[in-house]
């Protein structure tokens, strides 16, 4: 099979491209994702594809959604941080576009990506990948293939508890991964800590027009390498999390590589210094024995795009 398209369907965006063999992304797309209308997500959806296949003669679409998707690859069946429930959408796209479809979930089709042609190319025993975006993805291959699990909901990493009867997931349970390291989680950090300490966030909230309140994450970022006190904390604090996952991680599958990616990986060592450091802490070998590596990733934002449209090929 020769080219083909990748979609990718995060919180905040819907990113397409058409993808060769090689992984190399010929020419990419981007729109909006409509968070609370699964129709019109659709549509955002089709457009990318109907736009990309115009220019190129493609074989076959891949979907990453983010979202819990059945065993057939075709329905989303929930996601905590987008409207999807129950949602047909290999029928819907397939229909409008006419190209064979699958749906994978969109830290799946990441780890593929970065399994393939990325941070673990080198890997031939396993991986795992942790996105850190809007919420939390995860994506484990073992002995070179991707594990879905047996109702296609494997590697929902962001789901294990971290903290008993902590901050309200998406997902309905309390105290998830999710709440503690993802973009979202940075944010709430950062804001909580700049009203409380304003002396220490003179930075930040200077980028954020003096409200704490309008603080977003890549403001975090920014703030966090002109070394503002509260933003260096956020960071730390997800950065802690992130760890102590990859150590429960670790006693769960011993992984060759543990690969870190996602928009906040942007961030670099602000976010993988504090990971790396308590996962060492946290592992019950406590570092005496050989563990997986932490790595960043490779793929940038276009993990999700060529690793749906490689998936598609299958
Ligand atoms: C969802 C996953 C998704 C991840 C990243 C989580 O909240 O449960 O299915 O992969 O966010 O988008
Ligand atoms: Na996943
Ligand atoms: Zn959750």
């Amino acid at each position: 099979m020769g080219l083909t398209i990748g979609v990718d369907i995060g919180g905040t965006k819907v990113l397409g491209g058409v993808v060769d063999t090689a992984g190399d992304v010929l020419v990419q797309t981007r729109r909006d994702t409509p968070a609370q209308d699964p129709g019109e997500t659709a549509d955002r959806i089709i457009e990318v594809i109907k736009e990309l296949a115009a220019g190129h003669e493609v074989q076959a679409v891949g979907i990453g959604a983010a979202g819990w998707v059945d065993a057939t690859r075709s329905v989303v069946q929930f996601a905590p941080n987008l409207a999807w429930r129950n949602e047909p959408l290999r029928d819907k796209i397939q229909q409008a576009s006419g190209l064979p479809t699958v749906v994978e979930n969109d830290g799946n089709a990441a780890a593929w990506a970065e399994f393939r042609f990325g941070a673990a190319h080198d890997a031939d025993e396993s991986m795992v990948l942790y996105t850190v975006g809007t919420g939390i993805g995860g994506g484990i291959i073992i002995g070179g293939r991707l594990i879905r699990g047996a109702n296609g909901v494997a590697a929902e990493v962001g789901h294990t508890m971290m903290v008993p009867d902590g901050h309200p997931c998406g997902c309905g349970r309390k105290g998830c991964l999710e709440q503690y390291t993802s973009g979202n989680a940075l944010v709430r950090f950062a804001k909580a800590d700049a009203k409380a300490r304003p002396g220490a966030a003179a930075r930040l909230l200077g980028l954020a027009g003096g409200d704490p309140d309008a603080i977003v994450g890549p403001a975090v970022t920014e703030a966090a390498r002109l070394g503002d006190e509260v933003a260096v904390g956020a960071f730390a604090q997800v950065g802690h999390w992130l760890g102590v996952g990859f150590a429960d991680m670790v006693q769960t599958l011993d992984p060759q590589v543990i690969v870190v990616g996602g928009g906040v990986i942007d961030a670099g060592d602000l976010l993988l210094a504090p990971a790396r450091a308590s996962y060492r802490e946290q592992l019950a070998q406590r570092g005496q024995l050989p563990v997986a590596e932490i790595r960043a990733a490779l793929m940038g934002n276009l993990a999700g795009v060529v690793g749906a449209a490689d998936l598609a090929r299958m």
